[in-house]
């Protein structure tokens, strides 16, 4: 089975991460390994979470030069990595190069773009001269990833209805900020439940401190399940 749930290992250290994955399992999550533990332990964690059977998501989110992000995403291919992501605001030239680097290869991973930061508000838009407000910025830039060859975007729950309409259904929409019901925010601003992501139009639910600071974190995450069930996917 393949997992619509990826579970964001956001721990400092690998023997922390791999505590959290022995208790989970990969017929019912993919595991997204971000900059905080990637930076710490390399590709090599990567490899064992691959090695026990997970999918992982490297989310690093590569901006710059095109040569150097087609590299980057060529790395993580070889890596064998499930999805990879990069910032649709490094521009055309870079998605095609990234893009066109992983044509051609058998099983390349899923390359994603992300928009706007969901940390961003439209005064921090503004501020480095984006005037249009975050939804038309996010539109605009999953058409442009789109048009660059990328197979979908992170995107806010909030986004994904008008994503879904602007791309129609091939189009990845990946979607952090999901709370079980009755879990704390944190500091993320608006969240949304799984049942609410799914209903939304959202293909990949990233969930992280809700099953990850759950007592059961695999009662947590067979709650996304049933939720996800019960909202008809
Ligand atoms: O603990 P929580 O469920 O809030 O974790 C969400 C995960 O998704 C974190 O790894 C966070 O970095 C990531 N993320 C996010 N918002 C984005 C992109 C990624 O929360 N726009």
């Amino acid at each position: 089975m393949h997992s619509p749930i990826l579970v964001a290992l956001d721990y400092p250290d690998e023997a922390s991460a791999l505590d959290l994955v022995e208790q989970l399992s990969p017929r019912l999550c993919r595991l997204k390994v971000g900059k905080e533990l990637f930076t710490r332990t390399g590709p090599g964690l990567v490899r064992r979470l691959q090695g026990q059977g997970y999918d992982v998501f490297l989310d690093l989110k590569f901006h710059d030069i095109p040569n150097t992000v087609a590299s980057a995403v060529r790395a993580a291919a070889d890596l064998g990595v499930w999805m990879v992501n990069v910032h649709a605001s490094g521009g055309r030239r870079m998605m095609e190069a990234a893009a066109a680097e992983l044509a051609g290869l058998q099983q390349p991973p899923l390359l994603i773009a992300v928009t706007v930061l969901t940390s961003m508000t439209d005064e921090d838009l503004r501020e480095l001269g984006y005037l249009e407000g975050a939804l038309a910025r996010v539109a605009s830039l999953a058409g442009l990833a789109a048009d660059c060859g990328m197979q979908g975007v992170v995107c806010s729950a909030e986004e994904c209805p008008t994503l879904r309409e602007q791309r129609g259904k091939d189009f990845a929409l990946v979607t952090p900020g999901i709370r079980l019901a009755g879990d704390s925010p944190g500091d993320q601003r608006r969240v949304v439940t799984p049942a609410d992501a799914r209903r939304r139009g959202a293909d990949y639910l990233v969930v992280g401190r809700s099953i990850t600071a759950a007592a059961d974190p695999l009662a947590a995450l067979q709650r996304v399940h049933e939720e996800l069930r019960t909202a008809g996917g």
